[in-house]
């Protein structure tokens, strides 16, 4: 949602009636302008920036830089202040609740070793004992990681779930781990209310106060405990109990899966495990004196857990973030007021592809409106910045309004969760000026497997296998995937090492199924595919569960097509769906209201510009042009004639985890999908 307004700052301003000789000339003029440019500064920057430095840096493979060091007075993690929230009138008549709000207040490492300490006890009083699990279920914020770190104090395991998981789920999550104590949020005891009435064997929550509102602790059930955060802090503060330090073997963290496919399952992961992944994070990730990182994706998904337990361990201070308030212009921030990003100015951000989707979509919308000239200038600076920076150049260009959304100081991102397709990230990297580390992991190998360098200027890999990962690819002769393929050998993705989980929580078939031991290594199928190429770096090609075989004998990787038409300005979210029985392919797409508004005003009739998505979806014409614009964009992204939908409906019903059509990590669930829009499928394949 964010990242929808995200660009409406860079207004890159045009004139758009040029002709395209006039368009050429002038990209040539400014190229050749640069290109003296450059002859004059090359001796110039070659002094400043050693890029032999940065070029022999990016063929060393992997070193480890770091140790852990003490950090006592630093400060470790920043909340922001909420002044005062307050109704504010839309252009359009509508009233939204906004924030106005402070600076951040920083709590230093002492500080939050204390306050865990605290909690810890203050557990402890509250009846859980050492061996004991807790629920902690709530959004991205410093209380989640003092109540993680508390539990861990006295051997208690965590077990995390998702916020934006459906109440059925939820209740799945407690009722299989047996939990009696759960701590959440004041903005989800609503969403709690109804879970705990069917999970009776709960007695105690502990919410997260809100800065500004008072929680409703009323209408919950009679013989429920409810006690506020700084109570437990408090009780915890006079109580003498010991800690009940856990050994490298004990469950630190029970982390149940958004869920692809049917319920969630639970993946244990131990404190030995846990320490591990860092050590491997640390190694490839270089850590500076100044970075600030910013925490907003959910913690339970094990990237950001991982990330944040990184930064503690290496002293970099955590300022806490929403996707309502990461920028100036976030739906929750006041006008005038600065977004979480400007105020923090972070050096470092964890991404999901899907956010960076979706900021490569603001720019190319911004770029189209802005007319031919611009967009030519656009991509020839691109391609320029490219090109300077794989010689191991930083070139001044192209920083500025982009980059300022974030904060402007962004110097590393990573990204994770699943595949980022190689236009978005070239294009996030020139625009942001920072390195985009893709990496690759799951739940069930701590999230952990391989990392891109950060001095790594590629795109489309993930990068080598982290210290202490084994990666194999295995035969996969159903999708003739081959470790004897050439050029590069092809397979499942097999990940081996002290990082894979011990197994599902309660599901002996399922653990048996995936995982196994050999050579005294334990291992994980992970069910995609891979391919390693020459200097070490695995690629993910493929998914198992992606992958169809149509009538012809072809196999098309669903995923991969959804990947390069997903960056289309006009698709919101789209499915594409195969019938083996069939020789082509048809996508159901979540359609961007205003391009979709301009490309009906051009191609159907003015009648249509106004109209409401509603009623734009129902118009079979329209999903004719829709599909001639999705072709297009998939040719120049060079996918297969028969990869390209052949007919295309458009849907106005949001995919969200509450519907059930999407997992709580906002994975497709296709068979869902396909199940919730069987009509309409069946009407695309007339
Ligand atoms: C921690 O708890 C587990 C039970 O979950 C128990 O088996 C283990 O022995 C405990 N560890 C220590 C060091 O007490
Ligand atoms: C509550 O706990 C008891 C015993 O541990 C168990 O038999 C029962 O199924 C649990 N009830 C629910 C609703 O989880
Ligand atoms: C992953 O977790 C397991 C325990 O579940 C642990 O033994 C292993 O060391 C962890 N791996 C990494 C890389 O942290």
């Amino acid at each position: 949602m964010f990242i929808a307004r995200v660009l409406q700052g860079i207004g890159i301003q045009g004139p758009s009636a040029m002709g395209e000789t006039t368009v050429s000339a002038v990209v040539w003029l400014v190229s050749g302008l640069v290109f003296i440019y450059d002859v004059i500064t090359l001796p110039l920057y070659s002094l400043v920036q050693w890029p032999w430095r940065q070029v022999r840096r990016a063929k060393r493979i992997r070193v480890v830089r770091h140790a852990i060091a003490q950090h006592g007075d630093k400060p470790c993690f920043g909340v922001r202040e909420v002044l005062v929230e307050e109704d504010e009138k839309q252009p359009n008549g509508k009233i939204f609740k906004k924030y106005d709000l402070g600076e951040y207040r920083w709590v230093s490492y002492t500080d939050f070793g204390e306050r865990a300490a605290w909690f810890g006890r203050g557990l402890r009083e509250l009846g859980l004992s050492p061996g004991d699990r807790v629920v902690v279920f709530a959004e991205t914020r410093a209380e989640w990681l003092i109540s993680a770190l508390a539990a861990f104090l006295h051997n208690i395991t965590v077990v995390t779930l998702y916020t934006t998981l459906s109440e059925d789920a939820v209740v799945h999550g407690i009722t299989e781990t047996e939990v009696t104590h759960v701590i959440t949020s004041h903005q989800l005891m609503k969403k709690m209310r109804p879970v705990l009435e069917r999970c009776k064997n709960v007695t105690t929550v502990v919410y997260m106060e809100d800065q500004l509102e008072k929680t409703d602790t009323g209408s919950f059930r009679d013989d429920l405990r409810i006690v506020s955060f700084a109570d437990v802090l408090q009780m915890g503060e006079h109580s003498t109990v010991a800690a009940s330090p856990p050994t490298s073997q004990d469950v630190a963290i029970l982390m149940y899966t958004s869920g692809s496919t049917g319920v969630p399952k639970g993946v244990l992961i131990t404190h030995g495990n846990m320490v591990c992944t860092m050590v491997s994070f640390a190694t490839g990730t270089e850590i500076q004196s100044e970075d600030i990182y910013l925490g907003y994706l959910p913690l339970a998904h094990v990237l950001e857990l991982m990330g944040e337990m990184c930064c503690i361990m290496f002293g970099v201070p955590i300022g806490y973030s929403s996707p309502l308030t990461m920028m100036d212009t976030s739906s929750k921030v006041k006008r005038g007021c600065r977004g979480d990003c400007s105020v923090l100015k972070p050096t470092m951000v964890a991404a999901v592809p899907m956010v960076l989707d979706r900021v490569v979509q603001g720019i190319e919308s911004k770029l189209q409106a802005a007319g031919p000239l611009a967009k030519a200038l656009f991509n020839w600076m691109v391609e320029y910045r490219n090109t300077w920076r794989r010689r191991g150049f930083d070139t001044p260009i192209m920083h500025g309004k982009i980059a300022a959304l974030l904060g402007g100081r962004v110097r590393a991102m990573a990204s994770g969760g699943a595949p980022l397709s190689p236009h978005t990230h070239d294009l996030v990297r020139s625009c942001m000026g920072a390195t985009i580390q893709q990496g690759y992991g799951l739940t069930e190998t701590n999230a952990s497997a391989t990392l891109m360098d950060g001095d790594d200027v590629s795109v489309g890999s993930v990068g080598p296998p982290l210290l202490g990962c084994y990666i194999r690819l295995v035969d996969w002769e159903e999708g003739s995937y081959r470790t004897t393929d050439h050029p590069r050998p092809r397979g499942e993705i097999v990940i081996g090492g002290e990082n894979v989980a011990r197994g599902y929580y309660k599901l002996p078939e399922k653990t048996a199924e995936s995982f196994f031991e050999e050579y005294g290594i334990r291992w994980f199928r992970t069910g995609d595919i891979g391919e390693m190429c020459a200097n070490g770096n695995l690629r993910i090609v493929d998914r198992k569960k992606d992958l169809v075989k149509l009538q012809s004998g072809e196999y098309i990787s669903l995923g991969r097509v959804e990947t390069v038409l997903k960056t289309s300005p006009l698709v919101d979210n789209l499915f594409v769906y195969a019938e083996s029985s069939r020789n082509n392919v048809v996508a159901v797409v979540l359609p961007n209201l205003a391009p979709l508004r301009q490309l009906a005003r051009t191609s159907v009739g003015p009648a249509l510009a106004e109209a409401d998505l509603d009623d734009l979806c129902a118009n079979e014409e329209l999903e004719g042009h829709v599909q001639r614009a999705l072709a297009e964009h998939g040719r120049a992204g060079r996918l297969d004639k028969f990869e390209i939908p052949f007919r295309v409906g458009l849907t106005s019903i949001t995919w969200s985890p509450d519907n059930n059509l999407v997992t709580a990590a906002f994975k497709l669930k296709r068979k869902e999908l396909a199940d919730f829009y069987r009509e309409d499928l069946r009407r695309l394949y007339k």
